[in-house]
């Protein structure tokens, strides 16, 4: 949403997906347009691009892992603009202490890019690949070039390397100032949690607020916006809401 992105299709498994259908709908109450599909198998990242082939129909993409929570100034605007560069992709790397979680950038003497590898044993350098991609208008054709990796899946980093070989991929690196979370482990959700946590009571925002993200780009009104605030009142989110609208 904050990229201006409007057309969403969010792919989950056969269990879970049915809970994001319950709670985000149509996407019409945050003036979205929203799909559903499901991946039958855990076949990888990069696998998601083919169920989502005929949802992209030839257009550039925008894929975002669902774990993934980024948080920064100036991230709105940084997101728009690759969004905008139709004709190459972009990732964003982030600096951390653990970087053999994550796929890994590998930087010649002058600092330019040569691989990314995946959860490598000796990491080339500290900069993690993070969970958020914008590919060009053929993302879907190079998806069908992947092979299945030794732990059988399609890797999204098999992906980003054939965009880094044609000279085709940006790796932006995202800094100091922001925050970069895969919440996939136990200990990153609860750093995650703790951090948001911090924030919020800090400021006075909320951090990943859809509903106030619709009605600042005026895709939702004043009016919608008080309706999506009664249900959850008592919880303090929809007070949250009602302040925006200095009620
Ligand atoms: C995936 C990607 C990895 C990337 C990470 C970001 O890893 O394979 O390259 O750095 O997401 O969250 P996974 O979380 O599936 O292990």
């Amino acid at each position: 949403m904050e990229a201006d992105i409007r057309n969403i299709l969010i792919i989950s498994s056969k269990e879970y997906l049915p809970l994001y259908k319950k709670l985000l709908g149509s996407g019409d109450k945050l003036g979205l347009e929203i799909d559903y599909l499901i991946q039958e198998e855990p076949l990888g990242i990069a696998h998601a691009i083919l169920i989502g082939s005929s949802f992209l129909q030839d257009s550039p993409a925008t894929l975002i892992l669902g774990d993934n929570l980024f948080f920064g100034e100036n991230l709105n605007q940084k997101l728009t603009k690759s969004n905008l560069n139709f004709n190459r992709s972009t990732i964003f790397s982030y600096e951390v202490k653990d970087p053999n979680r994550y796929g890994v950038v590998s930087y010649d003497s002058e600092n330019k890019v040569i691989d990314i590898e995946e959860k490598p044993t000796n990491p080339k350098s500290n900069a993690a690949v993070t969970g958020l991609y914008f590919y060009d208008e053929n993302v879907v054709e190079k998806a069908k070039m992947l092979n299945p990796s030794e732990r059988g899946e399609l890797e999204i980093t098999d992906l980003n390397n054939i965009y880094i070989k044609e000279g085709l991929m940006d790796v932006e690196q995202m800094g100091p100032g922001s925050a970069w979370f895969d919440t996939g482990t136990f200990e990153s959700l609860h750093e995650a949690s703790a951090f948001i946590r911090s924030m919020q009571s800090r400021q006075l925002l909320k951090i990943g607020c859809p509903e106030e993200t619709a009605w600042r780009k005026n895709w939702i009104n004043d009016e919608e916006l008080y309706k999506l605030a009664l249900p959850t009142i008592k919880s303090g989110y929809g007070s949250y809401l009602l302040s925006l609208l200095g009620k």
